[in-house]
């Protein structure tokens, strides 16, 4: 982990639809499933984004064009960019093991998702069955695609929908059982409908983890932006257990 921004490069881009890209940037340090990096672009600002995906030669991050950060990122094809982190708590994934996994998330907020999928893949002796269900708003066509090749595996099932009603339908059709543990990565307009529909499922909350996708302005706990119930999402999440932080959704 690094508290200073240092240049990475830009190895690889990859596009994602009209409005979102995918920016593989060299790193030799371990990142983790549910971490995220803080971009700096000098005169415009900093922004967050979680990690997608890690391998040898460094790690992708998914740029969808809304802020002026992003605004400023997205035309790069090659380059350095200024870099800090990986940083927070991400999925425990080692905890998971031998367990079933629900994931859960939408198309532009689905980069931690992406990451913990690759580490099931890659670790695929040690997870039981793992089943996927994504609401795919913009861009779609491109996202769906790379969804589906991260999840040609016997032991992964997806199912995606572009309609809300339909999306709650495929939470509601899933099989949760006692050793099922639930990863979302949504909106907190839908996280909050997707918790309540995990609670009529029984799921216990202790199986519960979510990335929340706060606005981190300093990412290094000092400004206090990002605070939930006393915690500060950039250093103690951005993945919570659901237990851990019960009265945020009440
Ligand atoms: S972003 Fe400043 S405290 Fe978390």
């Amino acid at each position: 982990m690094t508290y200073e921004y240092a240049d990475l490069k830009i190895i690889k881009k990859e596009a994602n639809g009209k409005l979102a890209s995918i920016f593989s940037l060299r790193y030799k340090g371990a990142a983790h499933p549910g971490q995220y990096i803080s971009i700096w672009v000098p005169g415009i600002g900093q922004e967050t984004f979680p990690i997608a995906h890690q391998d040898s030669t460094g790690f992708n991050i998914l740029v969808t064009k809304k802020s002026d950060v992003s605004k400023n990122i997205f035309p790069l094809k090659k380059g350095l960019i200024l870099v800090k982190g990986p940083f927070g708590h991400g999925f425990p994934m080692n905890n998971l093991k031998k367990t079933n996994l629900v994931m859960i998330g939408q198309t532009h907020l689905f980069s931690p998702l992406w990451f913990a999928l690759s580490y099931v893949k890659e670790n695929k002796t040690s997870y039981l069955k793992t089943s996927i269900v994504a609401l795919q708003t913009k861009p779609k066509k491109a996202f769906i695609e790379n969804l589906k090749k991260a999840s040609s595996d016997k032991n992964i099932n997806l199912e995606y929908t572009e309609k809300a009603e339909d999306f709650k339908k495929l939470i509601k059709k899933i099989k949760f059982t006692k050793n099922t543990n639930v990863l979302l990565s949504l909106k907190e307009e839908y996280l909050k409908e997707v918790l309540s529909l995990l609670k009529s499922k029984k799921v216990q909350n202790k199986n519960i983890y979510f990335y929340l996708h706060r606005k981190m302005n300093c990412a290094q706990g000092i400004c206090g932006s990002c605070a939930v119930l006393g915690e500060k999402t950039c250093v103690d999440g951005p993945v919570f257990r659901f237990d851990d932080v019960l009265g945020f959704f009440e």
